[in-house]
C-alpha cells in the first residue's frame, strides 16, 4: 500500500450519521468482522467477540437501545451493527504478574474498533462508533454470556454524504517532540 492510499483511507473514514437506504449484505458485515480480527491485542489475548447484527428486527432493537432523547436518532437508518463484547483477557504469565488481567482490554478493543471502521471504509461501507451503550441492555439483546460485556457498537451502512474536513486539535497541542 502506498502512503497516499493510507492517507486517503484515514481522511475518508468519518463518523456517518446519514445512512442511505441501500441494504448491506450479511457477507460484507462478516468480512469486516473477520478482517478486524487481525487487530493487535496485548499478548495476542484477543479479549473480544464480535456480534454481527443484520437481522432487521435486531438491528432496530440495537438502534433503539443506544438512542437517548436526542442522541443517536440517525441510527434509525443504520443497516447493521457490529457489537463488540469484551471478555476477561488471558495474558502471558509474565504479564499477569505485573498487570491486572483487564489492564489492556480497552486498548485492545480500541484497536479492534479502528480495524472495523477503517476496514469498512476500505470496502465502501460507512460506519459510526457508538459509545452510548448500556451494557445490561445489550446483554439481553445479544444474549451475552456472563463473561462478556458490550460497551461499544459500530453502526454500518452506506451513505451519499460528502466527506467533511477533519476537525482535530493543532498538532502542537498533541505531539511532543523530545
Ligand atoms: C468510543 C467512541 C464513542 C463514540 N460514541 C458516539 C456516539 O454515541 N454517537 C455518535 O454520533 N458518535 C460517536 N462517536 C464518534 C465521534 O463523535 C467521532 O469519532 C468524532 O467526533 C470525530 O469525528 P470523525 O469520526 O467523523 O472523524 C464515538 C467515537 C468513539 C471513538
Amino acid at each position: 500500500m502506498e502512503h497516499q492510499d493510507f492517507l486517503q483511507l484515514i481522511n475518508t473514514r468519518q463518523s456517518c450519521r446519514d445512512f442511505n437506504d441501500k441494504p448491506i449484505e450479511k457477507s460484507v458485515v462478516k468480512q469486516i468482522a473477520e478482517n478486524a480480527m487481525l487487530a493487535p491485542s496485548a499478548c495476542n489475548s484477543q479479549p473480544w467477540r464480535l456480534y454481527c447484527v443484520t437481522d432487521e428486527k435486531k438491528v432496530t432493537e440495537v438502534a433503539k437501545s443506544v438512542q437517548g432523547k436526542v442522541q443517536n436518532k440517525f441510527l434509525d437508518k443504520a443497516k447493521a451493527f457490529i457489537c463488540v463484547a469484551d471478555k476477561v483477557a488471558t495474558l502471558k504469565p509474565e504479564a499477569m504478574q505485573k498487570f491486572d488481567r483487564n489492564h489492556f482490554v480497552q486498548y485492545d478493543v480500541g484497536q479492534l474498533i479502528a480495524y472495523v471502521t477503517l476496514g469498512a471504509e476500505s470496502m465502501g461501507v460507512k460506519s459510526c462508533v457508538i459509545g452510548w451503550v448500556t451494557a445490561d441492555t445489550m446483554k439481553d439483546i445479544l444474549g451475552l454470556s456472563d463473561d462478556e460485556r458490550c460497551n461499544i457498537v459500530i453502526a454500518l451502512g452506506y451513505s451519499d454524504a460528502p466527506i467533511r474536513k477533519k476537525i482535530r486539535k493543532d498538532p502542537s497541542a498533541v505531539i511532543v517532540e523530545i
